[in-house]
This record gives C-alpha cells, sequence and structure tokens, in this order.
C-alpha cells in the first residue's frame, strides 16, 4: 500500500488505478472499516482509503483534540485488507486556507436526530466527503450504516450533485454482544463497555414490536428512552422512521429503520437496526 499525503500525489496515484472504490474514514479502523475495504475491492481495480479527522465536523464540545490518531496500526490493517492507496493529508493539506465553502444539506435532513443533536455536523462531513470525492474522483464510494443519517445524507448530495459515483452501504459490525463497533467504544470504561449493549437491545425489542404489528412508534421510542435513564443513561432519542429519508412513516409499507442514541458516562453511542 502506498500511502499519499497530498492532493497531488492520490490524483496521479488515482490516474493509473481503474476502477475505483474509495472508503474515507478518520482512521483509528476496526472490524468494521476493515469490511468496508474488503467490500470495496469486491468490484473495483483498487481500493484507495482516505484517513483525516475532520475538525468541520466536530461541535466546539465535542471530542476533536482527543479524537483517536493511530496512523501506524491503520496502516496495517489497511494493507492486510487489500487497500492499494491511502490518502491520509494533514490539515494544511486539506485546509491550506479556512473553507468558505460548504455544503448544506437539506433542512429537513439535518434538523432531526443526529443533526438536532449535533448541530452543523452534516454540514461539515458533507463538505469534507465532496472535497475528498473531487481529490479521489472514485467510480464508487462506501459508507457504513452504523452511521445511517450520514449515510442518507451522503447518497442525497450524490445524487442532487449528480457526481458520476456510485454510494454502496457497508453493513454494521458488531461485537459478539451486539454492541456495534465504533471508534468511540475506546472510551468506555469496563464497567460501561459491559453495560453498552444495552442499547442495541433496546433497537431490537422496538424492532421485534413493530415486526409484529405494534405500530404505537411513540409508546415503544418512550419505553426505551424511559428503559435506559432509569439504569442511568442519558439517551438522546429513539425514534422508528422511513429509511429512505429518515422521516416519520406515513404509510404501512414504508421500508422503516430504528434509530438511537444515548449517552453513557461521557461517551455517545449511537446504532439502528432496519427494521
Ligand atoms: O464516517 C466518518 O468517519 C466521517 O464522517 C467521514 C465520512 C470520513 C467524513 O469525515
Amino acid at each position: 500500500m502506498k500511502i499519499h499525503t497530498t492532493i497531488e500525489s492520490i490524483r496521479a496515484a488515482r490516474g493509473d488505478s481503474g476502477i475505483v472504490a474509495f472508503v474515507p474514514t478518520m482512521g483509528n479502523l476496526h472490524e468494521g472499516h476493515i469490511k468496508l475495504m474488503r467490500e470495496a475491492g469486491e468490484n473495483a481495480d483498487s481500493v484507495i482509503a482516505s484517513i483525516f479527522v475532520n475538525r468541520l465536523q466536530f461541535g466546539p464540545s465535542e471530542d476533536f483534540a482527543k479524537y483517536p490518531r493511530t496512523l501506524e496500526t491503520d496502516c496495517e490493517k489497511l494493507e492486510a485488507a487489500g487497500v492499494t492507496h491511502l490518502f491520509a493529508p494533514s490539515e494544511k493539506v486539506m485546509y491550506p486556507e479556512p473553507q468558505h465553502f460548504h455544503v448544506d444539506p437539506a433542512p429537513a435532513q439535518v434538523s432531526i436526530l443526529e443533526g438536532e443533536c449535533r448541530p452543523g455536523h452534516f454540514r461539515g462531513v458533507a463538505t469534507v466527503v465532496l472535497k475528498l470525492l473531487n481529490i479521489v474522483r472514485p467510480n464508487s464510494v462506501l459508507f457504513g450504516k452504523k452511521d445511517y443519517q450520514q449515510l442518507i445524507v451522503l447518497r442525497n448530495m450524490v445524487r442532487e450533485l449528480a457526481l458520476p459515483i456510485e454510494v454502496l452501504p457497508g453493513e454494521t459490525v458488531r461485537a459478539p454482544d451486539g454492541l456495534a463497533l465504533s471508534s468511540r467504544n475506546g472510551y468506555l470504561s469496563p464497567d460501561e463497555r459491559a453495560e453498552a449493549p444495552r442499547l442495541h437491545k433496546h433497537l431490537l425489542i422496538i424492532r421485534d414490536a413493530v415486526r409484529g404489528g405494534d405500530h404505537d412508534f411513540l409508546k415503544l421510542e418512550t419505553d426505551a428512552l424511559a428503559a435506559l435513564e432509569a439504569v442511568g443513561w442519558k439517551p438522546d432519542y429513539f425514534a422508528v422512521r422511513r429509511r429512505a429519508d429518515l422521516q416519520p412513516p406515513v404509510q404501512e409499507d414504508d421500508p422503516l429503520v430504528v434509530l438511537g442514541a444515548a449517552r453513557l458516562g461521557r461517551t455517545r453511542l449511537i446504532d439502528n437496526i432496519e427494521i
């Protein structure tokens, strides 16, 4: 695997790479990322990954400074997963001057769920992803379903801006106890780690109830919120939504997803399951 730190270098490498699948990341890679890399390689000549901790998508009280930077071990994992090129730019390369132009996703998409809890987050994500796509010019780009709203926002961005790029979703990878793999799991204390799968458990309870014909979504959501609160979590939301746009369901046959976000100690966890 070749590591590129400049735009010129990754562009030159991309030129010789045939059909390219691209997996943007912020590093601190886990099995979820690695599965995306492997899937990326299935229908492409080359896989390009990026590692860049994007300041623009962190709120003022979020963990930008302490976000784990683990480039050396990340490179070993990427190499083993068959990644051909890694773009790992510095902040100076990505933002040589303050970023004045931004991508503003539709308010209906960013005023809900994660967008409501993290104002400006998706604007920062969309801006850096458009920039990365312009730099790498891949044929396809992969995003994990673990960040479901991010996947929807970015899929819409690619469609609305007519980028000639296929957006491919990757399934969430879970620990044996159900906890979705996430870089933020590393912040959990041993006790919190043992408690953390409870978020997934309540998503399963809601999924099974809806599958069983219970359509009182509000009650299911508030029951789950209360259950987490009762054992010391600070939940932000549980929400049964349409998969297509994450708005509340209106028709019986809308494909659905249930999403949840909650703080356990100082760590904020998110997860979702398609119903
Ligand atoms: O999902 C992530 O790791 C980030 O939001 C992304 C897509 C790499 C943009 O910084």
